[in-house]
């Protein structure tokens, strides 16, 4: 059906955000001009407009941000306990007072509706800090016995499909537990977390506790196999996770890793079928659907495969792709042309293979990186699109008859991060999921974070877990 009413934009300024020309790194407490003396650009991904350009981070950068976060330490583990959480809940404050410049921000440098980046990414963030700043006065009390002993330096590297939350994720439960800090972004969504240096000036905290080098894979690498680097936590794909720990191997350093995920989403006959339709919707669309917890693979029961299909199929038509700084965009940009690509590709696959495709009639804009939400149907297990992680708004669809085969596909993957289960019968829903290798399985809903729950993968979705108690255990060490 054609629209009736024309449709009106309804964008968030952008005056809010003061980009500079260049950026330095952030380090012992300052920005700096890189010793490399490269800088590279960092783009919007839904205008291909420059916004600014920041330091890359060459050996000998790395070197410097090291030794700052090595003296930091020496600073950091001589702060009380409850000292260290003023700081945190400083920052946490900061963050909450400045939250649409960050938003804004993140959807300009990253593509995503700045209806998620307004009201999950930012409160998400905020939450970290305040929920980690409670913790650093009680980690003693918690663990007494044990003698748990910060790491020292900890060498953070994070993706690009949640640059402010993964920051959070990672540097708050660093600090809380004494740690300083060298983190490495992603080589496309730099700025929220060089904005975010900023507020650790703002909130006082010590110079090289926390410290930010920019730079791409190779910068990254630098930090992995530093010396002086007592502990890594990365996010991002699988391959890159296997590098690092092969480097790692036989070194002292701690490490946790945070990979990809195929996970299935899977939908009983006996589902209220409407809200299992959201939460698909939800769980494969939510952030272009670079995620790596998406709900990817929908596996359905065969006696409603049909219905479900079409109504979901009308449900997709509604979303509305475009601009990620109108307030009203369901699906923002493609984070970078790489990655639209990589897309593309899988989903040629797919169809070469015997998917049928089908692509929403959105019109997509002139410049930038855009897909369709698209979903395929008739898809076999062994198809790459049922196999790879795709990380773009690209949904399968297997269907199966008994709980037992459903379990079996959802299984039947290298990835083991997250599941979510569609019943109105409380006793499947528990069976479903004691049965499910996957390190989060939500049911009735999907995507739901929270800090004080941890979140990790099986397989070769990483091991290590962050959020809650066990995401401090990741920073602590037993001292002998
Ligand atoms: P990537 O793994 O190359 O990048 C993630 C981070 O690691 C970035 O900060 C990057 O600069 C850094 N990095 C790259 N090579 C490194 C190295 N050798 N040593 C240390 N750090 C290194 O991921 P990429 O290429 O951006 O995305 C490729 C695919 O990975 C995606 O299509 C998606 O399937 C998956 N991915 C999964 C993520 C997750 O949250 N689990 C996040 C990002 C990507
Ligand atoms: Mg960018």
């Amino acid at each position: 059906m054609k629209e009736k009413w024309s449709y009106s934009e309804s964008v968030e300024s952008s005056e809010i955000v003061n980009l500079e020309s260049k950026y330095g790194h952030f380090i012992d407490g300052a920005f700096v001009s890189p010793k490399s003396k490269k800088y590279f650009e960092t783009l919007s991904p839904s205008t291909e407009e420059v916004l600014s350009k920041v330091s890359f981070g060459g050996k000998a950068d790395v070197d410097y941000a090291v030794n700052a976060a090595k003296e930091g330490f020496k600073t950091w583990k001589k702060v009380k306990p409850v000292d260290r959480s003023k700081y945190l809940f400083k920052i946490a404050r900061l963050i909450q007072e400045r939250s649409r410049e960050f938003a804004v921000l993140e959807s300009m440098d990253g593509g995503k509706p700045i209806k998620e980046s307004r009201d999950v990414d930012l409160p998400q963030v905020a939450a970290n800090f305040f929920y980690f700043a409670g913790w650093a006065d009680k980690i003693e009390l918690s663990w007494g016995n044990n003698n748990l002993k910060p790491y020292g330096v900890a060498g953070q590297i994070i993706p690009w499909n949640f640059p402010l939350l993964m920051l959070a994720w990672k540097v708050a439960p660093a600090l809380a537990t004494g740690n300083s800090v060298v983190l490495k972004p992603a080589e496309t969504t730099p700025l929220t977390a060089l904005l975010f240096s900023e507020i650790c000036v703002e909130a006082g905290l010590p110079p090289g506790v926390f410290n930010l080098v920019t730079g791409n894979g190779e910068t990254g690498s630098y930090l992995v196999n530093h010396d002086d680097v007592n502990k890594i936590a990365f996010t991002g794909s699988t391959n890159v996770g296997k590098q690092i720990q092969s480097s790692l191997a036989g070194t002292e350093k701690g490490l946790t890793l945070e990979l990809g995920g195929k996970a299935a989403n899977i939908v009983y006959e006996d589902a209220a079928i409407d809200q299992a339709v959201e939460g698909v919707v939800n769980g494969i669309f939510f952030n272009q659907g670079h995620v790596c917890c998406a709900g990817s693979r929908l596996l359905v029961q065969e006696s409603i495969e049909d219905e479900f299909i079409a109504k979901l199929e009308r449900r997709m038509q509604q979303l509305r792709v475009g601009n990620p700084l109108d307030k009203n965009t369901d699906i923002g940009a493609i984070n970078s042309k790489q990655q639209l690509e990589k897309i593309t590709d899988l989903v040629h696959s797919g169809v070469n293979e015997g998917g049928t495709i089908f692509q929403t009639e959105c019109e997509l804009p002139g410049n930038g990186f855009w897909f369709k939400p698209t979903l395929f149907t008739k898809v076999q297990p062994a198809y790459r699109i049922a196999r790879e992680e795709i990380f773009g708004p690209v949904l399968t669809t297997i269907s199966f008859r008994t709980p037992e085969e459903a379990v079996e596909i959802a299984n039947n993957t290298e990835y083991g991060l997250s599941a979510g289960i569609w019943s109105e019968k409380g006793s499947k829903i528990l069976w479903t999921a004691d049965k499910l290798d996957a390190g989060v399985v939500w049911s009735n809903t999907f995507n739901k974070f929270d800090p004080a729950s941890p979140f990790g993968g099986y397989k070769e979705s990483g091991f290590g877990r962050e959020g809650g108690r066990h995401g401090l255990l990741s920073y602590l060490k037993e001292s002998r």
